[in-house]
């Protein structure tokens, strides 16, 4: 008989490794590898649809028809999952504590109980805590079934007792699997915990949501074993003293990822925002040197934010290059090509770039409003507040098109710009009421066309 095998995992970070080490090659934590027995079953029984024997069969003849989505009766959560919970599908909503993950699942929860069988699980929250919070959300939860509960064999028993369409298990966390000896909440309960609920889910149909909390380093507690097991990765994301959350897809077996929804936190729970463009936007009459608003792309539709740039004399030996919400390296490459292609040079300056409300940007359209910020700073010279910036820039200096343009362009002048600089390829064909595009070929145009806007 073949010795079990042993593994060690790391508690931080979930990374498998062949032998023990002092330090996580992974995560780079120090002391954090455990041994893990891998037992015989767990190795033959991988995650996956299979319920009994597998059988062949031509994918021709295999009905491909989609299941019914179950909206969840939040439009922005329903977006990032690209139209409601697939049945059998098993969705993993990460956040740091805090973040309102419990509060939104639980009014998903008594929103689709009025027509869909819900099971809420909670071993984090009394079932008094449960009622308390039901309350004060304002929704009375009529037929919602809900349960204090870690163990994965009860919950399990449980959904074929009641045959929910919908189980939230809040949080994966502090599940256990009683056959299993490893300690509560250490990476190998949490996967083998993760591991029975999709076998569920896979079995009986059932829609799986597990809540997850996200350690300080950022990564999801076993996140890698949990990632490639589950059908849907969202996380909820709460920038520091903003009351508005984002939703964002990473991963979606069922639809695209980088959707974006938007959420705020208020008094009674957490309320939608279906006009995120509006809310990003709170500027004073009177623009300081520095900003301006781009039109960026989210998912399926575009976002005005504004972006925000301080240059200062250098304050040290080397100058600072800081991004927040924007990629630091592309700042530093746009940099050199403003100095390359335009002879502005700011290596005696610290640049500071800022994306407000806490918007992460990870497209290439926000480029040429990066660079405009920076030289709004850099010159002390406000920039109209009615002017909208977009486009990608090029390491020749060249403003290279995005996708969806019109669109872009539309959003701003819904939003009362009267202005936008653009990229030449993305001119409208027919003027759009309102606003007025400047396309631009290159970062010398841009410029040139920044400079003889009036000035206000
Ligand atoms: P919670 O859903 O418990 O976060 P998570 O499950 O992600 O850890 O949210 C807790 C925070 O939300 C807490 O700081 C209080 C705040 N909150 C409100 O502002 N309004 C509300 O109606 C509720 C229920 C919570
Ligand atoms: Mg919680």
């Amino acid at each position: 008989m073949a010795r079990p095998k042993a593994a060690f995992v790391c508690s931080d970070c979930g990374a498998e490794h062949g032998k023990w080490q002092g330090q996580c090659g992974a995560c780079g934590q120090w002391n954090t590898l455990r041994e893990v027995v891998v037992a015989k079953t767990q190795r033959g029984a991988a995650v996956g649809y299979a319920g009994g024997a597998a059988r062949a069969a031509k994918l021709r003849d295999i009905d491909s028809s989609e299941d019914a989505r179950i909206p969840s009766k939040f439009g922005e959560l329903d977006r990032v999952l690209g139209g409601g919970f697939v049945p059998g599908a098993v969705v993993l909503m990460g956040g740091d504590p805090g973040a309102g993950k419990s509060t939104l699942l639980l009014q998903v929860s008594v929103a689709l109980a009025q027509q869909a069988r819900v099971l809420y699980v909670s071993g984090e929250e009394s079932l008094q805590q449960i009622a308390a919070r039901a309350e004060r959300l304002g929704t009375p939860p009529e037929d919602l079934t809900v349960v204090s509960e870690t163990a994965v064999e009860r919950v399990s028993e449980l959904v074929q007792v009641e045959r929910p369409h919908l189980v939230v298990i809040d949080s994966i966390q502090v599940m256990h699997v009683q056959s299993s000896d490893s300690l509560p909440g250490s990476v190998t309960q949490v996967r083998e915990s993760a591991a029975q609920l999709v076998r569920l889910a896979k079995q009986t149909g059932v829609v799986v949501v597990l809540v997850g909390h996200v350690t300080k380093e950022g990564n999801l507690a076993g996140p890698r074993v949990l990632e490639h097991m589950i059908d849907c990765l969202v996380m909820l994301e709460a920038p520091p003293g903003s009351r508005y959350r984002t939703l964002r897809g990473q991963k979606n077996r069922f639809g695209a990822v980088n959707e974006l929804g938007v959420f705020a936190m208020t008094d009674a729970g957490m309320k939608e925002v279906s006009n995120p463009s509006a809310i990003f936007l709170q500027r004073p009459e009177q623009m300081a040197p520095g900003s301006v608003v781009t039109v960026t792309w989210e998912g399926t539709r575009p976002l005005l934010v504004e972006i925000q740039a301080l240059v200062d004399d250098v304050q040290g030996a080397h100058p600072k290059r800081v991004a927040i919400g924007l990629d630091a390296q592309r700042l530093a490459m746009h940099l050199a090509v403003l100095h390359r292609h335009c002879g502005v040079s700011l290596a005696d300056q610290d640049v500071f770039v800022n994306v407000v409300g806490g918007v992460r940007i990870g497209e290439t359209g926000a480029d040429l409003a990066l660079l405009a910020a920076t030289l709004s700073s850099f010159r002390n010279r406000a920039l109209p507040r009615s002017l909208a910036v977009f486009g990608e820039l090029g390491l020749t200096g060249e403003v290279r098109p995005v996708a969806n343009g019109q669109d872009r362009l539309r959003e701003a002048g819904k939003h009362g710009f009267t202005c936008a600089i653009l990229p030449h390829a993305n001119r409208p064909r027919r003027a759009i009421a309102g606003i007025e595009a400047i396309p631009v070929g290159s970062l010398g145009q841009a410029l040139t066309a920044i400079a003889e806007l009036p000035e206000r």
